[in-house]
C-alpha cells in the first residue's frame, strides 16, 4: 500500500488555510493510505518558543486534528518529537545537503527576512528535516499547500541523491499532492500574500464566531468597481478566493456576478462569507475545546501514534545505516 504524509508546525493554532491547503486532502487519504500525519515540534524550535508554549501549541494542534476528522486508528498520528529515529537520520542526511542549495531556498530567504535576529543553522537545514520526515516513512505522496512546494522537491532532491550515491532504491519519489489539482493557496484577509500564524491576516478554526465576524468586516477592500467585468485588484480576488473555497459555488457566483456589474456591496458579501466560515468552523471549535480537555485521551493518542512511527521509521534508518557502512563489530 502506497503511504501519505503530512505534518504541520506547531506555532499556534490551525486556520483556514492549514485545513483546506493540507487537513482536508488528508481526510480523504487516510481511509485507502498508509497514512502518518503529524506535529512537527521540532521544527518550531527554529522559531525559540517558550517551552509552556511549544506544549501548548503542541496539545492544541493534535485536538485540532482531530476534531477534523483525523482518526488514529486509521491514520498514524504522532508527534515528532516523540520519534528519536528523526533526529538520527536527519544527521545522516545532513552530511549530502549542500550550503549552497540550502542557502538559495525561498522559504530560508524568507526567514531571515522575517527573523533577522535569529538566524540559526536549524533554519538553513529546516528542508533536510522535512526531507527526513518524509522519506524516513518512504512516504510517496504528501498532502500540502503550495507554500509547501520547493521543500518538497528539496526532499525529492535529498531522495535521489541518497539513492544515487550508495547504490540504492531505498526512496521512492515524493510528491506534493492535491488529487490531480493546483496545490492550494488560501489568501488573508489584509488583501495580500497567504493566510499564515504569524501574518496576523488568519481565522482560526477556534476562533470565536464574533471574533470571525469582526476579522471578515475588517478585510481589506476598496471604493468598489467603475467598469463592468473589470479585472479585480489582489485584496478583492482574495476575498473571492476565500469565499470560493468556503462557501457553495452559487454564493461565490452570485457576489462575483454582482461585481462584474458593478453593483458589488462588500458589505454584504463579507456578511455572507463570515456567516460560511462560522458554519464551517462552529462545529470543529465546540470538538477541539472538548478533546483538548481530555488529557487521558491524549495521551493515548500520542502514544499509540509513536510506536507505530517509531516501527516504520527504525526500518528506514535500520537500511539507512547500512547504506553507509555502519556495521556492528
Ligand atoms: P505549516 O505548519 O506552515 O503549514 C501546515 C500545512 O498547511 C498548509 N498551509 C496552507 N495551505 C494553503 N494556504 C495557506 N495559506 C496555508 N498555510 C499553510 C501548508 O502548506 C502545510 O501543508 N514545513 C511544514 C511542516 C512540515 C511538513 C513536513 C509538511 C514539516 N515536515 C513533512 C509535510 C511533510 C510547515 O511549515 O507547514
Amino acid at each position: 500500500m502506497e503511504t501519505v504524509l503530512s505534518g504541520i508546525r506547531p506555532t499556534g493554532n490551525l486556520h483556514i488555510g492549514n485545513y483546506f491547503g493540507a487537513v482536508k486532502n488528508f481526510l480523504k487519504l487516510q481511509e485507502n493510505y498508509n497514512s502518518y500525519f503529524f506535529i512537527a515540534d521540532f521544527h518550531s524550535l527554529t522559531t525559540h518558543p517558550t517551552p509552556a508554549d511549544l506544549h501548548n501549541n503542541v496539545k492544541y494542534v493534535l485536538a485540532e486534528y482531530l476534531a477534523c476528522g483525523l482518526d488514529p486508528e486509521k491514520a498514524t498520528l504522532y508527534v515528532q518529537s516523540d520519534v528519536p529515529e528523526i533526529p538520527e537520520m536527519y544527521l545522516l542526511m545532513n552530511m549530502n545537503a549542500y550550503i549552497g542549495e540550502l542557502e538559495r531556498t525561498t522559504t530560508f530567504k524568507d526567514k531571515i527576512r522575517k527573523q533577522p535576529d535569529n538566524v540559526n543553522a536549524g533554519l538553513l537545514t529546516y528542508p533536510v528535516l522535512m526531507a527526513t520526515d518524509i522519506l524516513i516513512h518512504r512516504a510517496k505522496y504528501v498532502p500540502v499547500g503550495k507554500d509547501q512546494e520547493q521543500n518538497l522537491e528539496m526532499a525529492r532532491k535529498f531522495g535521489k541523491r541518497f539513492n544515487h550515491m550508495y547504490n540504492v532504491d531505498l526512496f521512492p519519489e515524493p510528491t506534493a499532492f492535491n488529487f490531480g489539482e493546483q496545490l492550494v493557496k488560501v489568501p488573508g484577509l489584509d488583501g495580500s500574500g497567504k493566510m499564515g500564524k504569524s501574518e496576523g491576516n488568519a481565522v482560526y478554526l477556534i476562533d470565536e464566531p464574533k471574533v470571525i465576524e469582526k476579522k471578515v468586516m475588517r478585510a481589506v477592500t476598496d471604493s468598489g468597481p467603475t467598469q463592468m467585468n473589470q479585472e479585480k485588484p489582489e485584496a478583492i480576488q482574495n476575498l473571492f478566493t476565500i469565499m470560493n473555497i468556503v462557501s457553495e459555488k452559487g454564493t461565490h457566483d452570485f457576489f462575483n456576478e454582482k461585481y462584474n456589474n458593478c453593483e458589488i456591496r462588500y458589505g454584504d458579501m463579507k456578511k455572507q462569507l463570515a456567516k460560511d466560515i462560522i458554519a464551517f468552523t462552529s462545529p470543529l471549535r465546540e470538538q477541539i475545546l472538548e478533546i483538548a480537555a481530555d488529557d487521558a485521551y491524549l495521551h493515548k493518542v500520542v502514544t499509540m501514534g509513536a510506536e507505530k512511527a517509531r516501527e516504520s521509521a527504525s526500518k528506514t534508518l535500520k537500511e539507512v545505516r547500512k547504506a553507509v557502512g555502519f556495521r556492528r563489530f
